[in-house]
């Protein structure tokens, strides 16, 4: 059993009802970013949690009991650093993720929402549209606002040429999102397996990323990449595949440095850049939109009991596209 506080005045309580498994938390839970935040064990990842509000504290207005509430990556920040107030809680100085960050209140760190419950400051959470299955709904919260951010932050729009690399959990959200804004979205995948379902999730095209012929018929091309793989790859074919000004920008984020030539970003003058999930404010905007849109992710339903056999799937791009976890499993543990 997970501690958790007693919720204060500001506090929501919720029972967690779902919760999507972001390849993070494989990275996270087998120490891949040791580099960057080492794991602190034991270690309990999840931060794409959906689940029913139980209690809350006397200040909170935003929820009642009874309502869907949902939690991302972070729990909390300092609310008063220029990021902050800028709406980027996620590059707080100060900011608390959802698991393996410094606890404030309890000491040691975070626990996230493969467990029962989660205690959470109402600032942190989410609304969830009424229209949207809780189990699709769950992953939204780290996959959905990880590619709708720089989706939108990068301007894609109707008439854009879209590259979406690396069709996972966050590589099929970005090609709905992407869709739905209206854009041309061409998934650039290593499975060609996959490409039946990426024409049903919305892509216009689908191109083999390992195939050169196949990619160089679309050398110079794009207006936008969105880089999603996982692992170790060639990120100067995708570079090439811009036109001018065009931006590449990764959200996967692979465990090893990824070497760049830099003369492709010479010519054509182009742009790499990185993305970091998003801030409270745009991950209600992206539910809302979601929920506008009717968007979730496509998920297979897992009992906690899977999880080990899920992760060794998601190594092997065996997902179709997020597995989501029925926390009720938990019950019979
Ligand atoms: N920046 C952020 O805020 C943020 C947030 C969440 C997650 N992430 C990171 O984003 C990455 C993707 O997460 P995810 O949950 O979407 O993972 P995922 O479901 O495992 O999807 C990753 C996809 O990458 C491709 N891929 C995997 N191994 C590959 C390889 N060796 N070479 C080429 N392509 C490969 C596969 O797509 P194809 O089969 O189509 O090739 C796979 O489906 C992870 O590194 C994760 O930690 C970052
Ligand atoms: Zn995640
Ligand atoms: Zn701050």
């Amino acid at each position: 059993m997970i501690a958790r506080r007693d919720p204060t005045e500001h506090d929501v309580q919720i029972e967690i009802l779902f919760c999507g498994i972001c390849h993070s938390d494989l990275h996270q839970a087998r120490n891949e970013w040791s580099g960057v935040m080492p794991t602190v064990y034991p270690c309990v990842p999840g931060h794409e949690i959906v689940g029913r509000v139980t209690k809350v504290g006397s200040a909170v207005s935003k929820f009642k009991v009874g309502d869907l509430g949902a939690v991302g990556c972070l729990v909390d920040s300092d609310g008063s650093c220029p990021e902050c107030k800028a709406g980027f809680e996620q590059f707080c100085n100060n900011a608390t993720f959802t698991y393996n960050s410094p606890e404030k209140h309890l000491g040691g760190v975070t626990y996230g929402g493969y467990s029962e419950s989660i205690v959470v400051d109402q600032r942190f959470v989410l609304r969830v549209p009424s229209n949207l299955n809780p189990a699709g709904a769950a992953p939204l919260l780290c996959a959905g606002i990880t590619t709708y951010s720089p989706l939108r932050h990068w301007d894609v729009t109707r008439g854009k040429k879209v590259g979406v690399a690396g069709l996972g959990g966050l590589g099929h959200m970005a090609v709905k999102i992407a869709h739905a804004l209206g854009a041309h979205v061409v998934v650039l995948t290593t499975s060609p397996g996959k490409k039946d379902d990426a024409l049903r999730l919305g892509a216009d095209e689908v191109v083999i990323s390992r195939d050169a012929n196949e990619m160089r018929k679309h050398s110079g091309s794009f207006d936008f990449i969105l880089d999603a793989v996982a692992a170790e790859h060639d990120i100067g074919a995708f570079i090439n595949l811009l036109r001018r000004d065009g931006n590449i920008t990764m959200v996967g984020a692979p465990e090893k440095p990824l070497p760049v030539s830099v003369f492709p970003l010479l010519f054509r003058r182009r742009s790499l850049s990185g993305s970091l999930i998003g801030g409270i404010a745009e991950t209600q905007e992206m539910l809302d939109f979601c929920g506008k849109h009717n968007l979730t992710a496509d998920v297979e339903v897992i009992p906690i009991q899977k999880v080990n056999e899920a992760y060794e799937r998601l190594i092997r791009s065996d997902v179709k596209y997020r597995f989501s976890i029925d926390m009720a499993s938990l019950k019979s543990e």
